[in-house]
């Protein structure tokens, strides 16, 4: 018999398993479903780390959800270690199950947190990147999603009035967390640029950079806390 499946349940939620940088990983409605733009922001991430010639970095990837960021960061970048965070323990309990599919619960380590709330000071300086798929998804533009996507988190997608809750604290407080050199990437939505740019510059950032989708947005920006 054909499997049915209900017109607002995601099918990878109906499976259990997304695709995501040539892994299945385990998603359910505890967690976002993995999407091809975050995968242009590991590409970033990890291209960036490679060409600073850094083999061990110390990450931290702030809203981790399924905890497919440190999955494909442990996968492209050599010995790196990568603390993933995330406000909601739900959330969470699906990354654990990941790390321990993909055997990597020696180098990636899993944090409840509300932002950097969990983080100071002891971090302080210590990450050679902060890398987030945050949720940017604004009032006006979450009423117009499909009902399937509305069937994810609203947690994970909700990013406050102008959807911009989340990467402002990223602008203001990642300098702190990183170590001097580091750099922060972060994906977006579709008309967040500039803002997010404008964010990074004010907060101290250089070479605050954007990197473009397949459809022509720029979904990824990232910048340096000086060396
Ligand atoms: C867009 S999802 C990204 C999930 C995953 N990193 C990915 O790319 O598929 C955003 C994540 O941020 C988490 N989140 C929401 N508010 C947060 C907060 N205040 N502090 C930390 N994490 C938060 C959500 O629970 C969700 O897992």
């Amino acid at each position: 018999m054909m499997k049915q499946y209900s017109e607002t349940i995601p099918v990878q939620y109906e499976e259990g398993r997304a695709r995501f940088m040539g892994m299945d990983v385990l998603v359910d409605p505890r967690v976002l479903i993995p999407r091809p733009e975050t995968e242009l922001l590991v590409e970033v991430a990890a291209g960036l780390c490679r060409e600073r010639g850094w083999t061990s970095p110390f990450i931290l990837d702030v809203g981790t959800g399924s905890g497919v960021i440190p999955l494909a960061l442990t996968k492209l970048i050599g010995d790196c270690r990568v603390i993933g965070s995330d406000v909601s323990e739900e959330a969470l309990c699906v990354a654990r199950e990941n790390l321990r599919r993909f055997d990597r619960e020696r180098r990636v380590k899993l944090v409840v947190s509300d932002m950097f709330s969990a983080f100071a000071p002891e971090h302080e300086g210590a990450f050679n990147a902060i890398v987030s798929n945050p949720p940017y998804v604004s009032d006006r533009d979450y009423e117009k999603l499909d009902a399937w996507v509305k069937a994810e988190p609203w947690i994970a997608l909700h990013g406050g009035e102008e959807g911009m809750d989340h990467l402002n604290v990223l602008a203001r407080e990642s300098g702190r967390f990183l170590a001097p050199g580091g750099f922060i990437a972060v994906e977006l939505g579709y008309d967040q640029a500039q803002k997010v740019k404008d964010r990074f510059v004010a907060a101290g950032f250089t070479d605050v950079t954007s990197f473009t989708d397949l459809n022509g947005y720029e979904r990824v920006i990232t910048g340096w806390k000086h060396g």
